[in-house]
């Protein structure tokens, strides 16, 4: 125990080797501290603490014990100085009459300098097995229960003194709280996996709720006697099955919050050509465009409402196609073109003083996604270009 810890010389008779090894151990606690803030991997973590105890302390053997409460034994979870078969499977009591167990259940540092003689504990079977002459312990503390012990064990005929002590606890000091901000990461990590796992969920079953809603559209409308209901709902249940569409990609992928613009308008794109069979769309995009997902949906479906209108009025003769591409123009920036080679707009159209709900939707989705839409008529057919600001100009980061 701390108190029975020999104080060594005095100051005045400090050799020039014990100051040496007192600055080695400065030296030691200030790495070993970057280390752990570095975030270095937890087992490669456990081992340099080992290893460092014992060149700190010029000792032979070091090892880490993680407490196992159900069993109220310790494993040797790291070491340096042992053979085969002791790091990661020997175990050694925890109660109060061993050297770990006392440091473990009392937070005191212990020294034991003459293990063959020692009355207050009993000698762990692994270090009669190594001739281990003395040892020390130090409880590795967090902010919970306590992991376990760092111990430093010697055959060398010499004396672990207080000075000893202080190093020791530092060191065991940094790797406890290592430790504990590694439990917080891990805990953190999971609690994002199971709240993206939760969104996930929430997605699919918003995508099916949008389904349902759709095919009782679609019932309604084919049950309707007026031919002007029919449409209208049909037209409804089009776009709901859109917006079904849009929402299955998004818990088919890894990510949450983003998505690649590119893959996700050709998988779109693709569905709305199935969903066609007069109608043919060709898809060109430049892939690695990453943009938030609550900006994505609404140019989708920007895109889908000139899709569908090309489909529907560009080629009364039919032979239709219609040509998407995405294209990044600048870092910040992309174009949206869809383009049609049809009969062209009529000559009175105007977005803004149209009265059907599909233009009106184009302009609210551009006008909401800060977007700038330009309207080209061709010699043949119409063109579409969406300049879209992948970041909302008042969206941070
Ligand atoms: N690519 C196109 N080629 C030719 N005409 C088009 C094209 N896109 C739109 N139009 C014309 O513009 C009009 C307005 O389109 P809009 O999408 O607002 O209405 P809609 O498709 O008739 O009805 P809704 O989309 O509300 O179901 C259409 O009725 C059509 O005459
Ligand atoms: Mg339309």
């Amino acid at each position: 125990m701390v108190e029975e810890a020999p104080a060594g010389p005095p100051e005045s008779e400090v050799s020039i080797e014990t100051l040496q090894l007192r600055i080695r151990q400065q030296e030691i606690l200030a790495d070993f501290g970057v280390l752990a803030l570095k975030g270095t991997p937890f087992a490669e973590l456990l081992d340099q603490g080992a290893r460092l105890a014992a060149e700190g302390l010029k000792a032979e053997f070091a090892k880490v014990l993680k407490f196992m409460p159900e069993e109220n034994r310790f494993l040797v979870c790291a070491g340096v100085g042992w053979g085969p078969g002791v790091v990661g499977h020997a175990t050694v009591g925890a109660d109060m009459a061993s050297l770990g167990g006392y440091a473990l259940k009392t937070g005191k540092p212990v020294i034991s300098n003459h293990l063959d003689i020692e009355e207050r504990f009993r000698t762990p079977e692994l270090l009669v097995e190594y001739g281990i002459h003395r040892a020390m312990n130090v409880i590795l503390q967090n902010d919970h229960s306590p992991y376990g012990v760092l111990e430093v064990d010697s055959r060398l005929e010499d004396e672990f003194v207080a000075a000893d002590i202080v190093f020791l606890q530092g060191l065991g000091n940094i790797l406890g709280m290592a430790i504990e901000r590694q439990r917080m990461e891990r805990d953190l990590r999971q609690a994002v996996e199971r709240q993206q796992l939760l969104i996930k969920e929430v997605n699919h079953r918003v995508n099916n709720s949008l389904s349902i809603v759709a095919s009782m559209l679609h019932l309604h409308s084919s049950v309707a006697e007026s031919s002007d209901v029919r449409l209208e709902l049909h037209e409804a249940s089009s776009r709901i099955a859109a917006i079904a569409r849009a929402h299955q990609r998004l818990y088919k992928s890894d990510r949450i919050d983003t998505l690649d613009l590119g893959a996700y308008l050709t998988e779109v794109c693709t569905d709305l050509d199935a969903s066609m069979p007069d109608c043919e769309v060709r898809v060109v995009v430049e892939e690695g465009i990453e943009i938030r997902t609550d900006r994505a949906i609404p140019a989708i479906l920007l895109v889908n409402e000139l899709i569908t209108n090309a489909a529907k009025y560009a080629y009364p003769a039919g032979d239709c196609r219609v040509w998407v591409t995405l294209t990044r123009v600048q870092r910040e920036t992309v174009v949206i073109s869809v383009r049609d080679e049809g009969v062209g707009l009529p000559p009175t159209f105007d977005i803004k003083s149209g009265r059907r709900l599909g233009m009106r939707l184009v302009d609210t989705f551009s006008q909401q996604l800060q977007a700038h839409l330009q309207i080209l008529r061709k010699n043949p057919g119409t063109e579409f270009i969406l300049a879209l600001p992948l970041k909302a100009p008042s969206q941070d980061g």
